[in-house]
């Protein structure tokens, strides 16, 4: 099938990858001519493990282009989904001013039957709006139809989620446009939920909200746990192993972030605020989760006040919001550096994906020293804290590490370490729940 994915970031850039794979004829297309011109040359412009094989192989079999060329790249299709950004604005919703663009640019090139299909995560109602508004644009209303398709995938398994899908929803209200995108999709086996826009729509905010609950309950759990003593890896094991409530996304820590939990939480509260129904557990799940790095920064302030009442040299271990990404957006580590700088002299961070100040929130703060050794960044630290769980911090020799530290002092904010290793080195071990 000829496909043209229109947005051509993370979600759009798999995407047309995965499904040129599958052998379908896709073009990726954006307005962004340099990012056309690194994909066209098979550089991805973000970090995606298995993702650029993926695109060169593609790319040298001649099943994907990129173009910025979009209305071309959109009259050369039958299918065109639509993977462009909704980042949150001020008041929490989702701003739709690349989808209105994209929207214009289908009404103005569209020259015969198109299935539009919207992977972007959008706010209830959009596709309906979608279809409205081309039909109001588009003089012939039959030369369209509209599917919402949401996208589960996740950042640092893109290629593993697409090509593996649990589900595919498929909303629409055009019995022959669902049949194009159960082909679309047909190898891939995965189970179908077959509905209407805002039943799809809802998928998948109350997914991504339902996910982002458990961490914020277990988060919540784990204060209790560390008040009581209890072993709050333990507890969530024991409580996962019951089927009905399973394993996953009960790892507690300093919270969750990325460019889709905390927006799509957010923009579920405010749609409900919008028609008027009031909601309890969202908002907690936010604010749970959002006083997560103040819950682990006390227990730093409160042992490091026994050590020394001078300005804090802070080691920070990861800046992206999970490992396997250079991903940024809403990290919880971003949030515990912004808070620990007015007590700081130097805050030293080490990151995989980070190798310059200009590559993190503060380009020009001459206390973020960024660090490309273990060694360098734990020299004459106060304490270390692990934000993020790279698989080069699980293999810390911290009897070694110790000695660059001046003050033995490690903050686990994902539970990497067993704590009677760290202690062992006759290193301070802070975690919540960990029975300490
Ligand atoms: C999330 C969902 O997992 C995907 O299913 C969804 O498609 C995607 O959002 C999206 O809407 O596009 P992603 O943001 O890539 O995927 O990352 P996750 O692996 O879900 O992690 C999100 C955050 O939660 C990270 O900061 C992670 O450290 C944190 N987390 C995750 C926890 O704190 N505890 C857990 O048990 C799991």
């Amino acid at each position: 099938m000829k496909v043209t994915v229109i947005g051509s970031g993370y979600v759009g850039t798999t995407t047309a990858a995965v499904l040129a794979t599958l052998g379908h004829h896709v073009i990726g297309a954006d307005v962004d001519s340099a990012k056309v011109k690194k994909l066209s040359a098979g550089i991805l412009p973000f970090v995606e493990p298995g993702l650029d094989e993926m695109l060169k192989d593609n790319i040298l079999r001649g099943t994907l282009t990129f173009s910025d060329q979009v209305e071309e790249a959109i009259q050369a299709s039958d299918i065109l989904l639509i993977a462009v950004g909704t980042p949150s604005l001020d008041n929490g919703t989702a701003d739709l001013k690349y989808l209105r663009s994209v929207a214009d640019t289908i009404a103005a090139s569209i020259n015969d039957y198109k299935v539009i299909v919207i992977k972007s995560t959008v706010p209830i109602g959009t596709n309906r709006w979608l279809s409205d508004y081309l039909g109001e644009k588009v003089a012939d209303r039959t030369l369209f139809d509209v599917i919402s398709n949401p996208e589960f995938l996740r950042e640092g398994h893109a290629v593993y989620d697409t090509l593996n899908p649990d589900r595919t929803v498929i909303g629409g209200n055009s019995q022959d446009a669902i049949t194009i995108i159960k082909k679309l999709y047909h190898q891939l086996n995965s189970k179908l939920v077959i509905c209407d826009w805002e039943t799809a729509e809802l998928i998948k905010y109350a997914s991504n909200a339902y996910l982002a609950a458990k961490i914020s309950f277990i988060n919540e759990i784990a204060q209790i746990a560390d008040k009581t003593g209890a072993d709050i890896l333990q507890i969530a094991y024991g409580v996962g192993l019951d089927p009905r409530i399973g394993t996953e996304f009960l790892q507690s820590g300093i919270g969750y972030g990325g460019s889709c939990f905390p927006k799509d939480v957010k923009a579920l509260i405010s749609t409900a605020d919008l028609i008027g129904v009031e909601t309890h557990i969202l908002k907690e799940i936010e604010s749970v989760n959002e006083s997560m790095p103040n819950v682990y920064l006390a227990k730093l302030a409160d042992s490091l006040d026994k050590v020394t009442n001078e300005p804090w040299t802070i080691s920070i271990l990861g800046l992206t919001f999970k490992p396997e990404t250079d991903d940024q957006r809403e990290s919880p580590a971003i949030k515990i550096v912004n808070k620990l700088l007015p007590a700081c002299k130097e805050i030293r961070i080490l990151d995989p994906t980070i190798q310059s100040n200009t590559k993190t929130p503060w380009p020009n703060d001459s206390k973020i020293i960024v660090c490309q050794t273990i060694e360098e960044t734990l020299v004459g630290a106060d304490a270390a804290v692990l934000c993020t769980t790279w698989d080069t911090f699980t293999s810390i020799d911290w009897n070694e590490a110790k000695a660059y530290m001046k003050n033995p002092i490690l903050l686990d904010g994902r539970n990497l370490y067993e704590p009677n290793i760290i202690k062992a080195a006759g290193i301070t071990y802070l975690a919540l729940g960990r029975g300490n």
